[in-house]
């Protein structure tokens, strides 16, 4: 996720303030980063470079920008490959103008395309670019800077934490909508940022912004609503310790990712689901229209496949799902089939090396991932991106919800089905996530349940890959004996295992036949005194065979899958705290597993 800071300072001090806020959103994952300085009556002056904060500070030291203020930023691409040129700040065509944005600008192209005609020159692939060029466009019409800016915002569509500097002018304009921005007071200095860690080691006086406020820092702070109106803003004081401020206040990363997951998913579908009609545009993906479906994938993106070559078949394509390191082992016939690399990372090495074999036999390749310029982003035919954000907790989460969107879309997109009602139940996915999370009992039963011997998770349908995933997350980061099965596989065979020891995790939504088969497997286990958790949202009677209940919101099977997931991602999380186990970087494991 990208990051922002800005300062207005002293001019010996600026620059280093924000290359220390760089370094401090570091956690944050970030391909490229850059600053942009201005002064009493000079230019802005950039640097910026692909890579980590060490190499921004190595072209640092053979050209230092120097002015009083300044911003800075750390790009996590979305728009375009991390380059330098991508890489933030951007500028304007006369150079007087530089700009950092975090979120997505939906309508940049018919932007940009409309900037192109009347002159402007582009220099990058990003999504941000416009907005210099906009605010140039105000300049030259004769508005001062903070209009030029304001008009510039109110051109853009999307989500946007935005600063910019202005030549000749010791202010730093900002705006927000749908992605964090606060500002941060110290005597006379005063700093922005995407998220409080980049300046907290200076101050611990802040200022939340709101979506649709202005700010402007120059020798004083002010915040505006979108008419212009001061708005008298509490200053609150952040009691967080500094070293802690990456979680964000949480424990770990993986409950930081866990809670993300409404944000990551409204990123996910952010300007590809149309609002009112109901349909979805991916863009510039192109003519896919698959007439088979191959997924490769490993771990928790395998997980997504299944799942998604279930929406596949639904919409009447036929689909698998390969074990990425079995892909090669035997082939499956290719024919005409789209293959499709589920992987959160794009550098796995089995779901490349299966992606290489696929293509090698003249399939179609496209990559579902989470990761701008990956290797799998670059040898595909096709990129689809999750835009989940950096997960920095080995064990995957939101990327993971993130996936399960993302194949909604592409089936829908690429396939068809029945648009009217997933559509609607998409929409709703952050704001039922979000309910979820405020009010699940995930932990009580992490407390009754941290000694058993082993962890069982059944389910059917849409609801199977989520109990495979529901095993796996209990697995990584609990160290402790965790299957998951399709429901109706439980009596040929698991059914062995299972003791009073052994709580078995039943995933039931709806009342259809297929709850209806779930629940006689959950009474196969309460006889054999097995404690039964249901994950449910309340449509059947699984309650009356369940010791206890995780609720969901009711909504269609596709996304009641995702939010039974979240709840089986908590209790997995609350076991592993309670045993003491080092949840974000799990034994044994790595975030990317690049050998076969
Ligand atoms: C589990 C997990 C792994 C990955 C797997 C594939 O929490 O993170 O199972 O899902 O290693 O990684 P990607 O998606 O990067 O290809």
């Amino acid at each position: 996720m990208c990051g922002i800071i800005g300062a207005v300072g002293r001019d010996d001090e600026t620059l280093e303030t924000l290359v220390h806020g760089l370094a401090k959103l570091e956690y944050r994952g970030y391909d490229s980063a850059g600053v942009a300085l201005t002064g009493d009556g000079s230019g802005v002056d950039i640097c910026k470079r692909a890579g980590e904060i060490d190499d921004l500070r190595e072209s640092l030291e053979t050209r230092s920008p120097s002015g009083a203020v300044g911003i800075g930023h750390t790009r996590w691409s979305t728009h375009g490959p991390p380059n330098d040129a991508n890489a933030h700040p951007h500028k304007d065509c006369t150079g007087d103008v530089a700009v950092v944005h975090n979120g997505i600008i939906e309508n940049y192209q018919s932007v940009r395309d409309e900037l192109t005609t009347s002159g402007h020159t582009f220099r990058s692939d990003t999504d941000t670019e416009v907005v210099p060029h906009l605010i140039e466009e105000g300049l030259a019409n004769g508005l001062d800077p903070e209009a030029a800016f304001r008009e510039a915002v109110g051109r853009i569509e999307g989500s946007y934490a935005i600063a910019a500097v202005i030549a000749g002018e010791e202010t730093i304009f900002a705006a927000r909508n749908d992605s964090p921005l606060v500002l941060g007071l110290d005597n006379e200095i005063f700093y922005l940022a995407s998220d409080v860690p980049a300046f907290r080691d200076f101050t611990d006086q802040v200022v939340y912004l709101a979506d649709g406020e202005f700010a402007r820092l120059d020798d004083d702070w002010t915040v505006t609503d979108a008419d212009g109106t001061v708005l008298d803003k509490d200053v609150e004081t952040v009691e967080w310790d500094p070293e802690e401020t990456g979680k964000s206040g949480y424990d770990h990363y993986m409950l930081k990712e866990i809670h993300e997951q409404p944000r990551a998913l409204r990123q996910c579908l952010r300007g590809r689901v149309d609002e009112l009609g109901g349909s979805v545009d991916l863009g510039d993906l192109g003519d896919l229209s698959p007439t088979g479906v191959q997924f490769v994938a490993c771990g928790t993106s395998y997980h997504a496949a299944l799942y998604g070559a279930q929406l596949f078949e639904h919409a009447g394509v036929p689909a698998q799902a390969f074990l990425a390191s079995e892909y090669a082992a035997s082939p499956p016939p290719i024919g005409d089939a789209l293959v499709i690399g589920v992987t959160q990372s794009g550098e796995t090495a089995d779901t490349l090396s299966a992606l290489r074999e696929a293509s090698r036999r003249g399939a179609r390749t496209l990559a579902v991932t989470n990761t701008v310029g990956s290797t799998a982003a670059r040898e595909c035919d096709h990129v689809f991106y999750i835009r989940a954000g950096p997960e920095i907790g080995v064990a995957a989460t939101k990327t993971f919800a993130s996936q399960q969107a993302a194949l909604n879309l592409l089936t829908l997109a690429t396939a068809g089905g029945d648009t009217r009602s997933v559509v609607p139940a998409l929409r709703d996915l952050p704001g039922n996530v979000q309910a979820l999370l405020d009010d699940s009992r995930a932990a009580d039963i992490a407390e009754i349940y941290e000694d058993a011997s082993s962890y069982f998770f059944i389910g059917r349908g849409y609801h199977y890959p989520v109990a495979l995933e529901g095993a796996l997350k209990m697995k990584e980061i609990t160290y402790k004996h965790a299957e998951g099965f399709a429901a109706g596989e439980l009596k040929h065979g698991p059914l062995a295992l299972v003791t009073e020891d052994t709580p078995v995790f039943a995933i039931v939504t709806g009342d259809n036949e297929m709850a209806t088969k779930t629940i006689g497997n959950v009474k196969e286990v309460e006889a054999r005194d097995a404690p039964v958790v249901a994950v449910t949202d309340g449509q059947s009677d699984v309650e009356r065979y369940a010791d206890h209940v995780l609720r969901v919101p009711e909504t269609h099977p596709r996304a009641a899958a995702v939010l039974a997931n979240v709840q089986l991602q908590l209790v997995a999380y609350h076991v592993a705290n309670r045993l003491g186990r080092s949840i974000d970087k799990p034994r044994n494991l790595a975030k990317s597993v690049t050998v076969e």
